[in-house]
């Protein structure tokens, strides 16, 4: 499973998967079939899978540590890309079909409703770290650094579930869901953190014997 997870066949594929939500909202405007809404659709297609991807990209540490296959790291990349570009998509349709560019309207927007500003924080939260997704960033900041902006994407996610939890009106349900996938995500990694300072502990402790 490992050299499968490794192949570029499934990069190929995942690219495909990632591009098909893309590629359904194409059809359906192609055939008008946008609802009587079209905009409201778009920008609720397009938040919705971006955070998605959002969960998919943090789910791959969970997936590689419960598995022992470390290929799985090589897809984690494309799938931050794609939460960078459905939220990208999202920020151009708000600001360019709902504001008409309209700058200082969303200006106000950011500093009026609140769940404005905390999906606008989320969204600034992941330019550098799109911007930094290369190797050669990796290299160029060097691991350790590079590690420590990444964990932005914890911040960015937090920020998502916040603003869909604020913007809906009454049924929490969906948001909530993605509350408790966020929780359990974030919550394993806690876990496993605190075991392993545990083990190292031990390791370090004199022996008695
Ligand atoms: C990390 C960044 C973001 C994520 C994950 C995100 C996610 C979402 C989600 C899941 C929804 C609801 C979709 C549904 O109801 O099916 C939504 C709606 C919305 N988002 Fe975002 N969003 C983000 C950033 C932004 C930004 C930067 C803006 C604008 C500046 C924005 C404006 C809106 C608006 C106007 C709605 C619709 C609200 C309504 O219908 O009442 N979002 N977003």
């Amino acid at each position: 499973m490992n050299r499968i997870l490794s192949s570029k066949w499934t990069k190929v594929v995942l690219f495909l998967l990632g591009l098909a939500p893309f590629g359904g909202l194409v059809w359906l405007a192609y055939k008008q079939d946008l609802t009587a809404n079209p905009i409201e659709y778009i920008t609720h297609y397009t938040g919705d899978w971006c955070l998605r991807f959002l969960m998919f990209t943090l789910a791959i540490t969970p997936l590689r540590m419960l598995t022992n296959w470390p290929a799985w790291t090589k897809l984690r990349r494309m799938l931050g890309l794609y939460a960078f570009f459905y939220g990208s998509l999202h920020l151009l349709v708000y600001f360019g079909l709902d504001r008409q560019f309209d700058l200082s309207g969303l200006w106000e927007d950011i500093a009026k409703r609140l769940y404005i500003t905390v999906g606008m924080t989320g969204w600034l939260l992941m330019v550098p770290l799109a911007i930094t997704s290369t190797a050669g960033w990796v290299r160029r900041m060097g691991f350790k650094r590079w590690q420590k902006l990444h964990k932005l994407i914890y911040v960015t996610a937090v920020a998502g579930v916040v603003h869909y939890w604020w913007l809906v009106k009454s049924d929490i349900r969906l948001p909530l869901m993605y509350a408790v996938i966020l929780t359990v995500l974030l919550g394993w990694r806690i876990a496993a953190k605190i075991k392993a300072k545990a083990k190292a502990g031990h390791a370090k402790a004199p022996s008695l014997a």
